[in-house]
């Protein structure tokens, strides 16, 4: 209890999901939430996206945790919209000390058109820099900005195993430039006394990763596979064993970097990966 104390943390894409667990486990450790979200389905994705009542729970849930929790209802693309919305959330709660550019989407298949390439990196690449852009402004010194990658930004050029899409190709573009810019603002961050590192997740039981188009990039020999049907392929590239982390395993390295434990860390990319990323230097590939 109380890792990051009284921190104010902003967090986009905080409706559901891995925004949502990460915007929870903070609030059990202390942390008073700005919690961002478009609320509308993705237009590239094939999947439906998060909603005004998802966004309510999320704060309702903070709430009961005994922590303030502030929701803004903000496209990531749009900056101004965004800078105007933190800069009410932060008059509001006072301060910021963490910020987490979480919102993403992988929308997968040959099928979609080459705007769900041009949508993922406006929405997981630019929004996530528009955040980070939009919040530096509000930063002290001690502050942390945790971004938030992939496993696949350390796979490079990884391709969807051929059938992912201009989407997916997006996806895995952005999460491998988000390393980058990552590392470069650190750099320019540090003499300030604050820390930029990157978060990278393997697979989580989320809307984004379980779907039946995401499960047939990983099981094209099926018509209509399930979390079920993909459990093996999942299980034989990750080290451990586990298909599917739950959000909260991800979250947990969320606080660590998101409190002073981690206070000399910065340009870190920690991998929450099962072992993948190891493996697969090892010999194995997925989809093989
Ligand atoms: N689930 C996984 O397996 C996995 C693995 C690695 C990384 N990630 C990353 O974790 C992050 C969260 O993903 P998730 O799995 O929780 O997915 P999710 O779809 O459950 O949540 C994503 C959230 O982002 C929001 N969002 C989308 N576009 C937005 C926009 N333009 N402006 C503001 N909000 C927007 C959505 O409304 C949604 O609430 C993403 O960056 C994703 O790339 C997920």
């Amino acid at each position: 209890m109380g890792r990051v104390q009284d921190k104010v943390v902003l967090i986009t894409g905080a409706a559901r999901g891995l925004g949502r667990s990460h915007a929870l486990r903070l609030a059990e450790e202390g942390a008073d939430i700005i919690a961002v979200d478009v609320c509308k389905d993705p237009s590239a994705a094939h999947y439906a996206g998060s909603t005004v009542s998802d966004l309510d729970e999320t704060v309702e849930l903070v709430r009961k945790t005994g922590r303030r929790a502030v929701a803004k209802q903000a496209d990531v693309r749009d900056r101004a919209a965004l800078a105007a919305a933190i800069a009410e959330a932060v008059e509001e709660l006072g301060r910021l000390d963490v910020v987490i550019p979480n919102a993403g989407i992988n929308p997968v298949g040959n099928d979609l058109p080459v705007t769900a390439f041009t949508d993922t990196v406006d929405i997981n690449l630019v929004g996530a820099i528009n955040t980070v852009h939009a919040a530096l402004p509000h930063l002290g010194e001690g502050a942390s900005i945790i971004v938030i990658g992939s496993v696949v930004a350390l796979m490079p050029r990884f391709d969807g195993m051929g059938i992912g899409g201009p989407g997916n190709a997006g996806y895995n573009f952005t999460k491998s430039m988000l390393t980058e810019y990552a590392d470069w603002l650190g750099v320019q961050l540090a003499p300030h006394n604050q820390r930029v590192n990157v978060v990278h997740p393997t697979t989580v039981a989320t809307e984004l990763m379980q779907n039946t188009t995401m499960y047939k990039t990983f099981r094209p020999d099926l018509e209509n596979p399930t979390a079920d049907d993909v459990a093996g392929a999942l299980h034989a590239v990750h080290g451990l064993p586990v298909a599917f982390l739950e959000p909260a395993d991800v979250s947990h390295a969320i606080v660590y970097l998101a409190s002073e434990e981690s206070r000399f860390v910065t340009g870190t990319q920690l991998r929450v990966d099962a072992g993948m990323i190891n493996k697969l230097a090892a010999g194995a590939r997925p989809g093989a």
